[in-house]
């Protein structure tokens, strides 16, 4: 078989219609506009509707993807839902999409934290490279909201809803994805952690009294570890792709803080208009980031056929996972 790699040949994304400000944080607990936007880069972020879900959000988003790619959800040989919040523990919220879209093939979900995007990426570009699949569709999608105390300011401003999804495809290994890393460090597992709920904490009346279904975060820690991890990924799958760091077209980063951008950007000596940057927009969306602000880098027309492309996300696990991938379809 002649080799070969996959590339995005159809892209689609959704956000909840209900936008929360920095305002409206202001009025729910002890923050600041100012505090914000200088600590984050956030300024609002979307909150799902009461009838949202991981899966509502991903099908959205997935139906776009095929209506761009040409495909139908018969098409699909592989459904990837990429999330740490999905809508139940069981089944896969992958199968509920895979139902919804009218797939008839395998469906699984992935759970490498905010990095489960990227994962998915690798995962499915890999299946596809292997000869096994033509068509897989990726979901990266997340209702964090539901999972935010809101009375803990030291999370509640920093995340946000959404949901993107890719349809990968075959194509000459001249295109699609070039290079790529995995990685994870789980002696970093409480860092960012949902305590309760699972086989290790059921849950019961004390973890809900304890707030521990919320999110929990030593941000601080995690800031440090995803100001090293987000340049140094970028430039070893430059590197492993043979691409020099000028060569590298656009960078597409998780969004979790502007000040983590920025450091990576100094790390990386790269112009700021080749960054891609929302999360002023929708603040830290995890495994819906990188879609998100990929989608938008096509539609202002900054990703062109042809050109170098990285995409780097982390979070909790620790993971990290970086992609190179040279663009190959018209947009
Ligand atoms: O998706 C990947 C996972 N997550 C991340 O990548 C997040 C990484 N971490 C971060 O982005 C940053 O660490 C934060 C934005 C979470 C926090 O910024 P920081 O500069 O590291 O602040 P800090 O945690 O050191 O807190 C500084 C102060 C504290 O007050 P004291 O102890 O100095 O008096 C906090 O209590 O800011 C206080 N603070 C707030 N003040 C107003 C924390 N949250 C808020 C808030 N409003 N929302």
């Amino acid at each position: 078989m002649k080799p070969r790699s996959a590339q995005i040949a159809g892209w689609g994304t959704y956000v909840p219609e209900r936008v929360l400000t920095n305002a409206d944080l202001e009025r729910m607990v002890d923050t600041s506009d100012e505090w914000i936007t200088t600590r984050s880069g956030i300024r609002e972020r979307r909150i799902a509707g009461p009838d949202e879900s991981t899966s509502t959000m991903g099908i959205r988003a997935a139906e776009k993807a095929l209506c761009r790619a040409g495909l139908k959800g018969s098409d699909i040989d592989l459904v990837i839902s990429a999330s740490a919040t999905p809508d139940y523990m069981f089944p896969a919220t992958g199968c509920l999409i895979q139902d919804a879209i009218g797939a008839k093939c395998g469906a699984f979900d992935l759970e490498a934290g905010c990095s489960s995007f990227v994962y998915g990426l690798v995962v499915g570009s890999q299946m596809i490279a292997a000869g096994g699949y033509e068509n897989v569709l990726l979901v990266g999608a997340e209702t964090l909201s539901r999972f935010m105390d809101y009375t803990d300011r030291s999370t509640c401003v920093l995340f946000g809803d959404g949901a993107g999804a890719v349809v990968l495809r075959a194509c000459d290994d001249a295109y699609g994805v070039q290079a790529f890393e995995l990685g994870a460090d789980g002696a970093g597992c409480e860092l960012i952690i949902l305590p309760a709920g699972g086989s290790a904490r059921p849950a019961t009346e004390e973890t809900v009294r304890a707030g521990d279904h919320y999110v929990h975060m030593a941000g601080n820690q995690v800031f440090k570890f995803a100001t090293m991890t987000l340049g140094s990924c970028a430039e070893r799958v430059a590197s492993k792709a043979g691409w020099k760091l000028d060569e590298i077209d656009v960078f597409i980063p998780h969004q979790a803080n502007l000040r983590i951008i920025e450091a990576a950007q100094k790390r990386l000596e790269m112009p700021m208009d080749k960054i891609f940057v929302n999360v002023d927009r929708y603040g830290n969306t995890s495994s819906a980031s990188v879609p998100l602000a990929m989608v938008e880098a096509i539609d202002a027309g900054l990703i062109r056929k042809d050109q170098n492309i990285v995409m780097v996300a982390f979070g909790v696990g620790l993971t990290w996972a970086g992609v190179a991938m040279r663009w190959g379809v018209d947009v």
